[in-house]
């Protein structure tokens, strides 16, 4: 099971299991492939529903209902959490998780325009406003990290990759992945992936997903 699962994830990016192991929480399921992490107290374990209210410099506050723009988690973090997992408490077909190949991106806007393009937070972090590269290589891969909504370009190449990558995501077709029913799990390269949430159609605002970060696989 471990290879399998390391050997998907290094094929995919991802690896989709339905209905997976009912009786057992998000937590044992997240422990029995890696090694959780604690991205902000009492964060273990994230509880996401659809909101139409919530504060502006949230996902939610800005597009409410409607689709989410491709990002990866967390990447105004110089170290973005590794993999996310999600798994399925309400969930519905019409309201897929999209996801894109970030090897695509960095085979169309080129390795060497995104690991030259600077970026920093919107946002500074406790007063500190940190540089970041789209693209770097870090252990045995190239991390990237994609997010319109928490980072700026901070360089000229930079904003040169701002338009490249926002023009190719405009373009490319994502991989769709429904958490539909009740306990399917989805585990996403977070390093590699760029994820997107759908829109919310009308009758689907009890949807709700649980999500686990892991900070490496067993
Ligand atoms: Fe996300």
């Amino acid at each position: 099971m471990r290879l399998e699962l390391r050997d998907q994830m290094r094929k995919s990016g991802y690896m989709f299991f339905s209905g997976y192991r009912p009786n057992e929480s998000i937590v044992d399921i997240a422990e029995s492939f890696g090694r959780p992490l604690v991205p902000w107290e009492n964060g273990l374990v994230q509880t996401l529903v659809p909101r139409t209210e919530a504060a502006p410099n949230t996902y939610s506050g800005t597009f409410g209902l409607g689709h989410f723009p491709f990002h990866s988690d967390l990447a105004h973090w110089r170290t973005p959490p590794r993999y996310l997992l999600l798994r399925c408490i309400t969930g519905y077909m019409d309201v897929p998780t999209l996801m894109i190949d970030g090897h695509d991106l960095i085979d169309t806007v080129t390795i060497d325009v995104l690991a030259r393009a600077i970026f920093k937070p919107r946002r500074p972090r406790d007063g500190n406003v940190s540089l970041l590269r789209l693209c770097e290589s870090v252990e045995d891969v190239m991390r990237i990290r994609w997010d319109e909504v928490f980072l700026k370009p901070a360089s000229r190449i930079g904003e040169i990759a701002n338009l490249q990558v926002r023009e190719w995501l405009s373009t490319c077709t994502p991989t769709a992945r429904s958490l539909a029913q009740t306990h399917d799990t989805l585990l996403i390269d977070n390093w590699r992936m760029l994820h997107a949430r759908s829109a919310i159609r009308v009758g689907r605002e009890d949807r709700a997903i649980e999500r686990v970060y892991l900070e490496a696989l067993h």
